[in-house]
Parts: C-alpha cells; structure tokens; sequence
C-alpha cells in the first residue's frame, strides 16, 4: 500500500464538561452561527475526504449522539482524564497502517483544506505526528509549540506547565493532529498524568516521538483556523468573526446588506444577488432568498425558501414557502408548512400554519388559517378565523378559487368553500358552501327606535 491510499479516520474529542462555559449541555453542542461547534468539526472531516469519524463523548452523549448524527462511531469517556486519555477510550478506531485524525470538537473554524494540506505534509515527510499549528497575538490559554534552534518541533508544552519564557511563544497548538496509527498505539500507552492539571496529555505524544528519534512536524494554519471556545466571551467572538465572513461572502456575491446591525446569516442559507438583507434579520438553516427579495427588517426566517421580489418585514417564518412577487408582513407567522404562491399578501397579524395559499389571494389582517388549502384570487376580511381542531383531530379546510371571505368569519373544518362563493361578514360556516353561492349565518340585526332615551331615563331613576 503507498502512503496516499492508507486509509483515513477521524476522532473527534467531545467530552469536556463546558465547565468554563458554565452550561448544563456539552461544551462541544454550544453553537456558532446556530450550528454546535461539533458539527462544523464533522463537516470539515467530511469535506477533507475523511470517512470514519469516531467521537468521544462524556456526560450528555446521549445528545451529542442526536445532533451529530448516526453517520459516526460513538464511545464514552466515562472519566475525563485528558485529552490523551479520551484518544486512549477511542483505541478501537486506531489501526497500525492508518493516518488517524484528532481533533478537538470546541474547535470550530478548522478548514478542510488545513487537514488536507497537514495530511500531505505528514505523509511527504513520512511523519510518526504533523500536529496543526498557529501564530496567534495572544496564545494564553493554548498550548505552546517549542522549537529548537534549527526550528525543528520538540514539544507541546500546556499554559499551566510552562515556565514564563514558554508562556512568551505565539506558536500555539491547534488541538488538531495526524497520527501514524501504530505509533499512535504504542505513544498512548506511555502517556503519564505527571502535569499541573493530573491529566493525560494527547500532546505529550509529541516529545515522546521526539526522545525516539521519530520524525514530527507541524503544519502552519491561518490563525483564524485554529481558534477554540472555552468561555462564553470567546464563543461570542467566534460567532461574531463567523458572522462576519458570512456576511463578507454574500456582500462579494451581490447581496444588498446596507447595514449590518442584528443580521446573523446562518452558513447554510442562500442568497441571489440583488436580494437586499436589512437590520435586525436572522436568517437560518437551509433558508434560500430569491434575487431582488427584500428581508427585514426584524424578521428571522429558518428553512424558508421565498421568491424573487417578494418582500417580508418584521415577520417570522418557519419550514415555508413563499412565492415570487408576494407580501408578507408586518407581524406574520408562517409557521411549518405554509407555501404562498405568487402574488400573495399577506399582512399584520396573520398567523398561517401548514396550508397552502393560491396565487394573488390577499389576507390582510388579523387572521387565523390553519390546516387550509386555499385557491387562487380569494379575498379574506379582516379577523378570520378557522377551527380545524376539535381538542383531538385537526381537519382541512378548503377554500377554492376567487372565494371572498367577509371579516370575522368562523371556518369550523373540515368546510368546503366552492369557486367564487362569498361568505358574509360574522358568520359561522360550518358546512360546505357550494361555488358562486353566498353563505350567511349570523342572527338578524334588530333595531329598536328610541332605545337610547329611554335607557338613559330608565338608569337615572335607578340611581336616584
Ligand atoms: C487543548 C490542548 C492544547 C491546545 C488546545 C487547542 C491538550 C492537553 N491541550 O487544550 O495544547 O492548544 O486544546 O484548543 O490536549 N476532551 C475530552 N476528554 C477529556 C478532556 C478533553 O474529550 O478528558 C475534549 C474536550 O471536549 C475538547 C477537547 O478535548 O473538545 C480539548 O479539551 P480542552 O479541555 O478544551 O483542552 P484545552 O485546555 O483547550
Ligand atoms: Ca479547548
């Protein structure tokens, strides 16, 4: 076998506590750009060609297991001894003819392209460890790379165990590294918990491979690559630095952001040039914007997949569609499952929930549909209301083309609304309504002459 068709595997390390971040879930779930750290470490893997990933999880991974995904290999540090000890849990994955990947999963930003290059440099230079390594302006807290005078790696040495004149060295650890399996292997057996923090160090396989005379190198990342959340104040930066590259690519693909206050664009989400993002909009998850769409402001989209030209402000929208041209706000849900043709508008206080709505129908104001499929052209009153759950089931309403709705309607489903049909303002339809037929249930206003006089005289007297 040549050295560039040994196979690959990936350990990501995912047992810390969070105790820094003072959180009750797993540090590695706390999320950048609305995505858990670990996730961006996985894809990284994926996008660098690494198949198997084997991840080590303590307390809470059960959940780690949920989010990341069954794609992976789960096993548990159930003490957290080090970094060198959560490897040793994983010593099943480690094979003698393999490179072997670890990487932190607090690290987010590691790049495919990073693993790529390290892997070719530790294979080029036929290396037993190539760990991942950065010049950053303030190192505290990362571990530190020495060198010797001819610039050749000697060791790893922790913040807490180094002496003043280390913690001076920019050079810092990644936390990410490429291993020769069986060295691996055998490093892992001679780790000693003999350091200011009693743990076994994964970085101590370093010196070790140098007192064998073993070959090691380090490969050189952008600094942006290699930054890791241990606190709170850091996974802010992370997420602003992140927030602010996605904002930059979106910017060089002709997106209008005028201002970047309160836009968070999540790393999935597409936008078509000329598609103008304003302040305070959250875009997430596999949102797409059509071009010439204006989003915002204060409007937070998630899987929302709107038109060209379409125009939604102040709104939030969930698991929807809407159509080219449409308008949607201000103060609309679309909660999962609505898909609004073409046309549609859509205005304040309009909650729609898993319905469809045809081209050009207009609903305009405070109004409730759920369960509904309506047709094309209609017109709803201000204040309709469909019932379509009865405590137990949910039921459809249909409503069909050109059907015009009149203000405070009760749709009680499943009703059937014909082409054209008209319902009259403050009725209750609870059965179907035939096409171009006028639907009318309401008690018939009475009017009384003179009332008001005389309940005017009629109070005096009571009150004397
Ligand atoms: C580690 C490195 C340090 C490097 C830094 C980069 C060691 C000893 N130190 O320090 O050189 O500069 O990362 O960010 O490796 N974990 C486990 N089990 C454990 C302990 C940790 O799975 O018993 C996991 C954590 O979830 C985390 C990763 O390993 O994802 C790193 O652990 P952490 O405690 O954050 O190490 P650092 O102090 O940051
Ligand atoms: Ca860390």
């Amino acid at each position: 076998m040549t050295k560039d068709q040994r196979p690959t595997v990936g350990i990501l390390l995912a047992a810390g506590d969070g105790k820094r971040m003072k959180s009750h879930q797993p540090k590695v779930l706390c999320q950048v750009l609305f995505k858990p750290m670990i996730c961006w470490v996985r894809d990284a893997c994926r996008a660098a060609g690494i198949e198997r990933l084997y991840v080590v999880t303590g307390a809470g991974g059960q959940q780690i297991e949920q989010v990341v995904g069954p794609d992976c290999q789960y096993v548990c540090q159930s003490e957290r001894l080090g970094t060198g000890h959560a490897v040793m849990t994983a010593r099943e994955a480690i094979l003698p003819d393999m490179d072997v990947a670890v990487l932190n999963g607090d690290a987010p930003f590691i790049t495919p392209e990073a693993l790529i290059q390290a892997l070719a440099q530790h294979r080029a230079q036929g290396n037993k460890v190539t760990l991942l390594s950065a010049q950053v302006p303030d190192p505290t807290g990362y571990g530190r790379i020495l060198r010797d005078p001819w610039g050749r790696v000697r060791a790893i040495v922790e913040q807490k165990d180094a002496t003043m004149e280390q913690l001076a060295i920019r050079e810092i650890n990644s936390g990410a590294y490429w291993f020769d399996g069986a060295f691996l292997r055998k490093a892992l057996e001679q780790l000693k918990p003999q350091n200011a923090q009693g743990e076994y160090y994964l970085t101590d396989t370093v010196g070790i491979a140098v007192s064998q005379g073993l070959p090691v190198g380090a490969c050189l990342c952008e600094e942006d690559t290699v930054l890791g959340a241990n606190s709170r104040g850091q996974l802010a930066q992370l997420n602003e630095l992140a927030r602010m590259r996605v904002i930059q690519r979106h910017w060089d693909n002709g997106v209008e952001i005028p201002w970047t206050d309160g836009v968070v664009i999540g790393p999935e989400v597409e936008i078509q040039a000329d598609a103008c993002i304003l302040p305070g909009t959250i875009l997430k998850g596999k949102t797409v914007i059509g071009a010439g769409a204006v989003i915002g402001p204060d409007s937070v989209l998630e899987n929302a997949v709107i038109g060209e030209n379409a125009k939604i402000k102040a709104s939030y929208i969930t698991d929807s569609s809407v159509g080219a041209g449409a308008t949607v706000g201000p103060f609309t849900q679309l909660r999962p499952g609505s898909h609004l043709a073409e046309g549609v508008k859509v205005g304040d206080f309009v909650e729609i929930k898993n319905s469809t709505i045809g081209a050009k129908t207009s609903i305009a104001h405070l109004t409730y549909l759920g369960d509904c499929d309506v047709g094309s052209q209609c017109n709803f009153g201000c204040g309709v209301v469909t019932a379509n759950y009865d405590g137990k089931e949910k039921f459809r309403t249909v409503i069909e083309d050109r059907a015009f709705i009149g203000c405070n309607t009760n749709l009680i489903s499943p009703v059937h609304v014909g082409e054209g049909a008209y319902t009259a303002a403050g009725t209750t339809v609870d059965g179907d309504v035939p096409a171009g037929a006028l639907s009318i249930g309401r008690v018939r206003q009475e009017i009384k002459e003179n009332w008001s006089d005389e309940h005017i005289a009629f109070k005096k007297k009571e009150n004397s």
